[in-house]
């Protein structure tokens, strides 16, 4: 279901898609503290950044929101979710996102948990091989298509790749890299992404 709305170009609009285990159920929210932000030129071009009320989310609730026509993923991890993490860490191709970390990953999410809070992990839901959205697998175990250890995490249906539940793209698959986390930042219970303290993306 889409939830864009009318872009006014005096302010700033944007759209906040809830989403469960990425089927797409929210609405579109317009903030006044994105109004104030002073974009540059280039950054208006690509597009506002996007503010989200988690307040609400639930211990294992993924939200999608669409920010500059990509989704982007917002998991509340369990702490079994962020205990997992320790157990892929061995087997994913780059466990402390070194590869074109400008790119990929913002200093303060080159970390364990890869996020600023530890519960929450904020990426970019398009596979880094050739572009389609990973489905989430959340539930451990055995089941088509993944380990019998598989930890939870992320399995993109195109080719096969897998990521953990930090977007860690797991060793020898076609996906050459981790996820991409977007520069974010949090302002009370709302969560902006696109812009960090050191301006908008
Ligand atoms: S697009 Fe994801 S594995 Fe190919």
């Amino acid at each position: 279901m889409s939830n864009e709305k009318q872009v006014d170009p005096g302010r700033r609009v944007m759209l906040a898609a809830t989403c469960a285990a990425g089927g797409v159920v929210g609405l579109a929210t317009a903030g006044a503290l994105v109004s104030t932000f002073q974009p540059s030129e280039k950054a208006k071009a690509a597009g506002a950044p996007v503010e989200v009320d988690i307040a609400g989310m639930a211990v294992g609730e993924m939200k999608t929101v669409e920010w500059r026509g990509k989704p982007v993923w917002i998991l509340k991890r369990s702490s079994e979710m962020l205990a997992s993490l320790k157990k892929t860490d061995n087997a994913v191709a780059d466990p402390k996102s070194e590869r074109t970390p400008d790119m990929l990953t913002p200093e303060y999410a080159r970390n364990e948990h890869r996020s600023i809070k530890p519960d929450y992990l904020v990426a970019v839901g398009i596979c880094s091989h050739l572009g389609c959205s990973p489905t989430s697998k959340f539930a451990e175990g055995a089941q088509p298509n993944l380990p019998d250890d598989w930890a939870g995490g992320f399995l993109c249906p195109c080719h096969g790749s897998t990521f953990d539940l930090a977007g860690r793209v797991f060793k020898n698959k076609p996906a050459p890299d981790n996820l991409e986390v977007p520069r974010h930042m949090y302002v009370g219970d709302k969560l902006i992404i696109g812009k960090d303290e050191k301006g908008e993306a």
